[in-house]
């Protein structure tokens, strides 16, 4: 039976490309292949760096960010704002990545406060969680989801529509690394979420995502996915896109 809710297709190029030319070759080449969509929202969230250049290139693909800080201005060196974001015609902002989980030590507290601010300027957090290897070995998967959900779950309070604010399922250990959770496990948790969070809340998976497991997810529930090095491949980027519209 088709879904007839929107569908999320949100690319994540993390620290990739390195020059402005080649992210530009490889946006016009997404938005060449990219037949129209009518369900599914492609997001593009390149580094920050580019995003100005990519806002004049095409208009079937939004544009996100990896990050934002949580203060709107001022004494921040090397940070960048929600207002910044949304002034350069970003829509959504990738927030408690386990990248900047890991490598950047952000606590909950910290994500907690950047989806805050981001909704407060418009944006449309995305808001990451999943367990590590050690975690889900040790059953304690759903433990840790719910802490890492307080972020959204203290938030909601600032949000009018429950598209505002996305879920994104991205198990630690799935990232990067080939390996995928089951379809069944993966919904069983995309269930605990939207049970927590509520019904209405699109929930992402994410996690070595490619054309091949793509159906599997969206077959459990998920309202979409989110690609890291999938989405630096425009065939099987395409590839994924016209699945996710067939579905
Ligand atoms: P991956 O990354 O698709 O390369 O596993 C996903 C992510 O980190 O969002």
């Amino acid at each position: 039976m088709k879904n007839p809710k929107k569908r999320y297709l949100i690319a994540n190029w993390k620290m990739n490309p390195a020059s402005t030319r080649d992210a530009e070759k490889l946006f016009n080449e997404i938005e060449e292949k990219l037949k129209s969509t009518k369900n599914t929202e492609i997001v593009i969230c390149p580094p920050f760096l580019y995003i100005p250049r990519l806002k004049t290139l095409s208009s079937k693909i939004t544009l996100g960010a990896q990050n934002s800080f949580w203060e709107k201005e001022g004494p921040y060196t090397g940070e960048i704002s929600p207002l910044m974001l949304k002034n350069l015609g970003c829509l959504y902002v990738i927030l408690g990545h386990s990248e900047r989980r890991r490598y950047f030590k952000e606590t909950e507290k910290i994500i907690e406060k950047k989806v805050n601010s981001a909704l407060k300027e418009g944006l449309i957090p995305v808001i990451c969680v999943g367990e590590t290897n050690d975690e889900r070995k040790k059953q304690e998967t759903k433990k840790t989801l719910g802490k890492q959900l307080s972020a959204a779950l203290k938030n909601l309070q600032f949000i009018s529509s429950p598209s505002d604010l996305i879920l994104a399922y991205e198990p630690r250990w799935a990232i990067g690394s080939g390996e995928t959770p089951k379809p069944a496990e993966a919904g069983e948790i995309a269930k605990f979420i939207k049970k927590k969070v509520g019904e209405e809340h699109p929930v992402l998976y994410g996690g070595s995502v490619s054309s091949q497991n793509v159906s599997s997810y969206l077959r459990e529930g998920f309202n979409g996915v989110l690609v890291g090095g999938a989405s630096l491949e425009s065939e099987e980027f395409t590839r994924i896109t016209q699945i996710i519209e067939e579905e």
